[in-house]
């Protein structure tokens, strides 16, 4: 057997029924307003709270690092323009008879990746079309100056280490620098 009591309806007499009606709307009205206040100081919260986990956790941009190793002297061929950092660190490797130079496989036009074309023996970047000799300098179309060529240096191990955090440009008169050539 069910003991909850149902609570009794209430009938007001015909004539209070407009101030019922009142009455009930300005119920319904106060309830949205604290509705709305509840909502707004809530909002206010969140947004506070999202401020000071962007303090704590500021954005930082996982980058390369700028220095790494490019293998032994002895792991490149004489007279070959090496594409194996061209991908990872926008760098190759040329290696002559003397040494070694790191240059920059970023086009100095608008920062495309230039491609290397071994049967035409220039880089050529498909963006607007600028060339550049294996030297990296620039021949053909709109890029205003030559590859920058980065600092690379024997490491203690035997191995080559190139430091894009240092660039050397023909334009100052710097590819002809200690670090801008390494010597063999
Ligand atoms: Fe290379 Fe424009 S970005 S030619």
């Amino acid at each position: 057997m069910n003991t909850r009591l149902k609570s009794p309806e209430i009938k007001f007499p015909a004539e209070y029924e407009a101030e019922v009606q009142s009455a009930s709307s300005f119920m319904d009205r106060r309830r949205f307003m604290n509705y709305s206040g509840w909502v707004g100081i809530l909002g206010s919260l969140a947004i506070s709270l999202l401020g000071f986990l962007r303090f704590m956790f500021p954005r930082v941009l996982f980058e390369p690092a700028s220095t790494f190793k490019a293998g032994k002297p002895s792991d490149y061929a004489v007279g070959t323009v090496d594409t194996r950092f061209a991908l990872s660190h926008r760098v190759w490797i040329i290696r002559e008879e003397r040494g070694f130079y790191a240059l920059s496989a970023i086009c100095t036009h608008l920062g495309c990746t230039p491609k290397w074309f071994a049967n035409e023996d220039k880089f050529k970047c498909s963006c607007h079309g600028s060339g550049f000799k294996r030297s990296g300098f620039n021949f053909e179309g709109p890029a205003p100056r030559a590859l920058d060529r980065f600092k690379i240096v024997l490491g203690e191990d035997g191995e080559m280490v190139v430091d894009r955090g240092k660039d050397f440009r023909l334009e100052r008169g710097e590819w002809t620098k200690p670090e801008a050539y390494l010597f063999i």
